[in-house]
Parts: C-alpha cells; sequence; structure tokens
C-alpha cells in the first residue's frame, strides 16, 4: 500500500511537472529521409522530441498550457555537431605569443567560445584535446545549467608520443614540458587510457602522426606505433568510449584504421588504400577542409610560426583533393573541423567546402547530423528531428539543399527545448 502510493504520488508530480515545447515552422529538412517536411510541428516533452508531424497532413497533439516557439519563414533542421573542435583554443594567440599568458588563460576561454559555439547551431561537440581538463569543466557547468553552451564530449588531453603532435615542443631544454597526454609502448598507453577516462575523457584522442601547427613533426610521419594504436582503442572500447585518431600521413591513417580507431582526423596524404580500408572498416574520416583558407589568410598576424605556415601550405591542398577522392568514393563522413584553429563559431563554413570539394548538400549536412550521431554513438540523442532524441533545433531562413552556405546565419538556436538565443 505504502508502495502503491508512492508510485502514483510520483506520476502525479511528474505528469504536473512535464514541460512541453510546440515548435513550427515553414520547413524541415528531415535528415534521415533526405526530404523537405512542409509546415512541421514539434512537440518537445521535458527536453526530448514526442512527436513530429507535418501539419498539412496529420493533426499534432498539442498538450494545453504547452509554450509555442513560432518560426514562420523559416526552415528548420536538428542541431549540428562538429566532433573536432578545442573549446579553449584562441585562434589571435599562435606560436610564441602564447606564452605571454597566463597558464589558465585557454580554461577562461573556453567559456566564450563554448557559447559562441552554440549560438552558431552547434548543440553538440567533441573537444578533441583541452589543457587543465577545461572541456570536463565546461561539460559539467553546462550540463548543470551554469554556463551557455552545447552538449560536450570531452577527451580531455590527447595522448600521444614523446616529442609528437601533442606533447610540448616549444621549450628549449632547460625550460622542457611533457604533456600529461603523454606515452609511449602499449602498457603506458593502457594506464594512460584509463588515467584520462578516470581524470573527465569521454572520448579517446590519439595522435597517431606528426601535425602542422607543432613544433619539429612532420605531417606525413607516424607517431604512434601499430601496438600502441591497437592498445589504445581496445582499452577505450572496453571501458566504453569511441576513439579519434589525429592523422595526416598515409602510413599513420592505415595504422588507425587497421587499429580499429573509430574516427580519423585530418586524413591530410590518405592514399587509396587507406580509402578502401576505411570503407571496409566502416571508419569515419572527419576532413577539417575550412581551417587552411583562414590560417593561410590570418595565421601570420596571428603570430603562427614560418615553420607551421609553410607545412599548412603544403598539406591544405592535397588535403581538399583527397577529400574530393573519398567523397567520390562514398566513404564515411563526419564533420570535424578543428574549431579553435579558427575563430569558434565559423564551425558551419567548412559546409561550403565539402560540397565545392565533391558531397551533394544534403552529404553535407549528414555529416553534422545523423552521420555524427552514429559516430559518437548517440544516435537515440541526438542528430535528427526525430522522436526519442533531444529537442535541439536550428532556425535559418531559406533552402540549405539548395545553398549550403545558408547554415552560416543560424537565427534560432533551440536546446533540450530551450531556446537559446532570440532572432538576430
Ligand atoms: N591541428 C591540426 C594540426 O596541427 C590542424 C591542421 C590544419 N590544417 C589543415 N589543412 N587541415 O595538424
Amino acid at each position: 500500500m505504502k508502495i502503491a502510493l508512492t508510485a502514483a504520488a510520483l506520476l502525479l508530480a511528474s505528469t504536473a511537472s512535464a514541460k512541453t515545447v510546440v515548435v513550427t515552422a515553414d520547413r524541415m529538412v528531415d535528415v534521415l529521409s533526405g526530404k523537405m517536411v512542409e509546415q512541421p510541428v514539434v512537440v518537445i516533452t521535458d527536453g526530448r522530441i514526442a512527436s513530429v508531424v507535418s501539419a498539412g497532413t496529420q493533426r499534432p497533439f498539442i498538450p494545453e498550457g504547452a509554450e509555442r516557439i513560432d518560426l514562420p519563414g523559416k526552415t528548420i533542421l536538428p542541431g549540428l555537431i562538429d566532433m573536432h573542435v578545442h573549446l579553449g583554443g584562441t585562434p589571435l594567440v599562435q606560436g610564441y605569443r602564447a606564452l605571454e599568458y597566463t597558464d589558465s588563460f585557454n580554461t577562461v576561454m573556453a567559456v566564450p567560445n563554448a557559447e559562441a559555439t552554440l549560438k552558431a547551431g552547434f548543440t553538440t561537440v567533441r573537444s578533441l584535446g583541452d589543457y587543465d581538463y577545461a572541456d570536463v569543466a565546461l561539460q559539467q557547468a553546462i550540463d548543470d545549467g551554469f554556463l551557455p553552451g552545447p552538449r560536450i564530449v570531452p577527451a580531455t588531453y590527447a595522448l600521444g608520443a614523446t616529442g609528437g603532435h601533442c606533447d610540448e615542443n616549444t621549450n628549449r631544454p632547460s625550460d622542457a614540458k611533457t604533456s600529461p597526454g603523454v606515452a609511449d609502448g602499449p602498457e603506458a598507453v593502457r594506464a594512460k587510457v584509463r588515467e584520462l577516462r578516470k581524470l573527465g575523457a569521454r572520448v579517446l584522442k590519439v595522435c597517431a602522426t606528426g601535425g602542422v601547427f607543432s613544433r619539429n613533426t612532420d605531417p606525413g610521419a607516424q607517431q604512434m606505433t601499430y601496438e600502441e594504436l591497437k592498445m589504445a582503442a581496445d582499452e577505450a572500447h572496453m571501458l566504453g568510449m569511441k576513439s579519434a585518431a589525429h592523422a595526416h600521413g598515409a602510413d599513420g591513417i592505415k595504422a588507425a584504421i587497421r587499429a580499429g580507431i573509430d574516427t580519423i582526423e585530418h586524413v591530410s596524404f590518405i592514399d587509396d588504400e587507406g580509402i578502401r580500408l576505411a570503407k571496409e572498416k566502416g571508419t569515419w574520416l572527419g576532413f577539417d577542409v575550412y581551417n587552411t583558407e583562414y590560417t593561410l589568410s590570418e595565421g601570420e598576424a596571428n603570430g603562427v610560426l614560418p615553420e607551421n605556415l609553410e607545412k599548412e601550405r603544403r598539406v591544405g591542398t592535397i588535403q581538399r583533393e583527397n577529400f574530393a577522392k573519398a567523397a567520390k568514393a562514398e566513404a564515411k563522413m563526419i564533420f570535424s573541423t578543428d574549431g579553435g584553429i579558427y575563430p569558434h563559431g565559423l564551425n558551419a563554413r567548412q559546409f561550403a567546402v565539402m560540397v565545392r570539394f565533391g558531397l551533394s548538400p544534403i552529404q553535407a549536412i549528414r555529416t553534422a547530423t545523423s552521420n555524427a550521431a552514429q559516430a559518437l554513438g548517440w544516435e537515440k540523442d541526438v542528430g535528427a528531428i526525430a522522436v526519442g532524441r533531444y529537442g535541439d533545433i536550428i532556425a535559418i531562413e531559406g533552402d540549405p539543399l539548395a545553398d549550403v552556405s545558408l547554415l552560416e546565419k543560424v537565427d534560432v538556436v533551440i536546446k533540450g527545448g530551450e531556446r537559446v538565443n532570440q532572432d538576430r
């Protein structure tokens, strides 16, 4: 009797507090079918989508007292997902200029960066490498409602080799530092994955090759062995995490794919065998094809060192050619921009580049919605305006299936059924 009463009371309390929001618009891009839906009515209850109908053909059930967000004239899409950002990254402070700022500078800057990302329509991001566990702190502050920002999947520190792309290589030997993400040899990699998970990582980031922005590394050169990569992927999977590998060079890319890493980031020098392997294994490819433009026009003024500018010139063009090849081969793609290399909030500029180099607009949109959700293992939660998923919705003007660059101007952002900004 006592138990029954409590259950009934609980049920009453939960119905009484259920919050319902109804979103209407002129059109909706249904990313799952690839079709435009006219006069969509989306009902969101307690942050999750309870129903989606087209008012022309079906009658929506709208609970009494529901809050309304009517968006006449607008096109709605699912909240966007960027699979590769660095929330603490500030593009205006590059090279040795970073030494002028105190240690917590990046952590503090991550707060406005997260807000700018959300306001640009990105309601979910993976932060693939940040200092000082800033991504974990932000995730906690955002999830608990203290700060505005996207849903964050944090990697904390990127795991990599001594002297590799993700180590600290800017200091002279007497001031030498080692990144907390450094691990050499399979057993050390195992221990490091466990440690990062313990300290808040929910995705594992590894640095399989050299990079563009690090000092004294070669983007084409592999920096983690197959055995280390295999250990990283297996250990991450055992702990329930996906894994992402920074990899520019063809050998590092193939080793990472063979090792079972879930997403390859940058992918610049991938060869035909690599594309074939990725398709065979179902590995997601995240080419960051926008940021080259920003670095080559603004990098020097921001303090990017000549060594790094030179590497960018070498990598950018080939990366786009290989993106076109992978697009043609219909490899599985995700939207990874490396936000932080360019200013946060400009993430959507990558859509137009992806279309210029071979994806159709709907394919490009899927990289940042349904594909990204699958790659996260969050296809029940994000990536489509569909029943059961979070009420994460953006509204723009016009038809993004005709002109994908319209996504660069997002008018309204709704996250978990809450409107986070007003019309601009
Ligand atoms: N974080 C990457 C690196 O330093 C950025 C590469 C950017 N360049 C490019 N063409 N995608 O290697």
